[in-house]
């Protein structure tokens, strides 16, 4: 047998140490586990996949609903995209942020899986739009008055969604990780909620699993969010920790938008957008998508906030006022722009 060493060089003196890689960088290569519980979630991630386009779309069908009822459904899955159709790019670039930071292997996977999750996401929004509305969300021509107001608050709508956008790729590397996470926590708080009664809401077999399905996903993107967060807390420094405040009321105004009615203080709206907001939303009630009245979203969304209260008041981190919504706390009204807001589904 030939010798497997033959050709082997050692030079005199050594072999010469390569160059440190600079960072940040997503080299050198690694697999560092430091929490086995995320890399379990991740593997329950993969074991749990599913897959849109096997959701029964036959089922949905435009002639089922009248024109005001298919338009009012456009509008609210156009509005769901503004938050969950940004959430694969979003989550893309956190997880190449969390490979050039050398976070630990399962924080990479789980950010990948929810990369994944949310990309099911928008193809739920892709397709109900593509089956009843045709070249929405802006891609249509409005010829009645509820059109054209549809078709122009959706387009006042992603104007916002572009300003969040700017603001989140300068955030990524700006804000420390429990700054990030915990944003991202109260997104999956909000998604885990808004899916959770949804579900229980809607009157459609195809929007039930849907709901079903995507709040599944939510309440695991909330669960990664909280180990993450339970390695990040210890030790915040008072500033992270009135930055975190911060955060929690800029995730407040910035999801009320789906959850509820966007409050002041982020959003650039003309002033007749949210009582046409209202109409087209009604439309959606009365086709059976499951949206829940004012009352009952202002309550889920109060229960939702009582919640991520409790969390992190348990960390010494103070919590927002939410005039809106009753809930006393800290008022950073004020403090809140366009490169505040982190949060995602
Ligand atoms: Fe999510
Ligand atoms: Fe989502």
């Amino acid at each position: 047998m030939a010798d497997p060493d033959h050709g082997l060089v050692i030079p005199d003196g050594g072999f010469w140490p390569a160059p440190e890689v600079p960072q940040p960088n997503i080299y050198p290569m690694e697999w560092r586990v430091e929490t086995a519980k995320l890399a379990a979630i991740y593997e329950k991630s993969k074991a749990t996949v599913w897959n849109p386009a096997g959701l029964p779309w036959d089922g949905l069908r435009a002639e089922d609903f009248s024109l005001e009822q298919r338009l009012g459904i456009m509008y609210w899955f156009s509005v769901l995209a503004n938050f969950d159709a940004s959430g694969p790019a979003v989550f893309a670039r956190a997880t190449i942020h969390a490979f050039e930071q050398h976070e630990e292997d399962p924080v990479r996977k789980c950010f990948f899986s929810i990369t994944r999750d949310e990309m099911n996401h928008e193809e739920c929004c892709q397709r109900t739009i593509a089956r009843l509305w045709p070249g929405g969300p802006l891609n249509w021509a409005p010829s009645t008055a509820l059109e054209q107001a549809a078709h122009n608050n959706i387009g006042w709508l992603y104007h916002n969604g572009g300003r969040y956008w700017t603001g989140y790729s300068k955030a990524v590397g700006k804000y420390s990780l429990p700054v990030l996470f915990t944003s991202f926590m109260m997104g999956e708080m909000a998604a885990s909620t808004l899916f959770r009664g949804m579900a229980s809401g809607t009157t459609h077999p195809v929007f039930s699993q849907m709901f079903h399905r995507i709040g599944r996903d939510e309440s695991r993107h909330l669960q990664i969010c909280m180990t993450i967060l339970e390695n990040e807390w210890p030790g915040l420094t008072e500033e992270v920790k009135g930055l975190i405040t911060r955060q929690l009321r800029a995730g407040f105004v910035f999801l009320s938008m789906i959850l509820w009615e966007p409050p002041e203080g982020f959003w650039e709206l003309p002033p007749y957008f949210l009582p046409n907001h209202r109409v087209l939303m009604n439309h959606a009630r009365d086709a059976g998508l499951g949206v829940l009245s004012y009352d009952e979203q202002a309550e889920n969304w109060r229960v939702a906030m009582a919640r991520v209260r409790a969390i992190v008041t348990r960390w010494g981190i103070e919590f927002p006022a939410i005039p809106e919504l009753d809930i006393e706390g800290v008022d950073v009204s004020d403090a809140i722009n366009a490169e505040d807001i982190i949060p995602v589904f």
